[in-house]
């Protein structure tokens, strides 16, 4: 139970996705067997639509794992995008190499190693597409350097807001959690809030915020 959705529901959308191809296919059997935390099959669509409709020249991925959202949005975007991901796990940065080099996206996509924040803020090139997808418990502290590196009509597409329904209802926090659920709740109080911004907060997957300038 997603405690997002009714399972019926996450059931038959899901069953409406086919299984990928080839190698991309691999890779997300590969992560799901091996509980590598990818993006939901319905976000994943959901990432590749937003991906095709923005046609990005650059994107930024915050949360590479083994690279499978970058090279979705890579073959989404249509535009041989630039794509600049970070990561901090050096097993996952060597499986993310293994799996760029089948798709000979080594060049195209570049993983940034280190701590999101500290990669954030060294970065100084804008972007088109933002995709939050790592570090829940900092979406807050990373929002100002994204919205710094935001283009005028980029995008901030943030998975996880919801957080297994913990964001929303009190009911369901666990107590280790606290923390995340706080800063969670501040970051979607910060993009709702500002009257610059629009966002919509999606209950699909783990919860998606779309968020872009007025
Ligand atoms: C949900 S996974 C990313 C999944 C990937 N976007 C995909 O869907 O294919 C999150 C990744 O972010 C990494 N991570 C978590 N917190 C981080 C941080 N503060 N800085 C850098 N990487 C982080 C984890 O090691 C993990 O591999």
């Amino acid at each position: 139970m997603s405690e997002i959705t009714y399972d019926y529901m996450e059931e038959y959308i899901r069953g409406l996705i086919s299984d990928r191809d080839g190698i991309l296919n691999e890779i997300e059997n590969f992560a799901r067997e091996n509980g590598v935390p990818i993006v939901q099959k319905e976000t994943g669509v959901f990432l590749e639509f937003m991906t095709s409709m923005k046609k990005p020249k650059r994107i930024l991925e915050l949360g590479t794992a083994i690279g499978f959202s970058s090279i979705l949005m890579y073959q989404a975007a249509g535009t041989e995008p630039e794509i600049v991901t970070i990561e901090r796990d050096e097993r996952m940065i060597e499986l993310a190499n293994v799996n760029l080099n089948k798709f000979n996206l080594s060049e195209k996509i570049k993983i940034e190693e280190g701590d999101c924040l500290e990669v954030l803020e060294k970065l100084t090139e804008p972007f088109d597409l933002i995709f939050m997808d790592a570090g829940k418990g900092h979406y807050n502290h990373f929002l100002p350097h994204c919205l710094r590196l935001l283009k005028e009509d980029g995008i901030i597409v943030a998975d996880n807001v919801l957080f297994r329904g913990m964001v929303a209802s009190q009911d369901l926090v666990k107590r280790r959690k606290i923390t995340i659920v706080k800063r969670m709740r501040t970051y979607l109080e910060l993009v709702t809030q500002d009257k610059d911004l629009i966002t919509s907060v999606i209950p699909m997957g783990d919860g998606i915020a779309v968020t872009k300038r007025r």
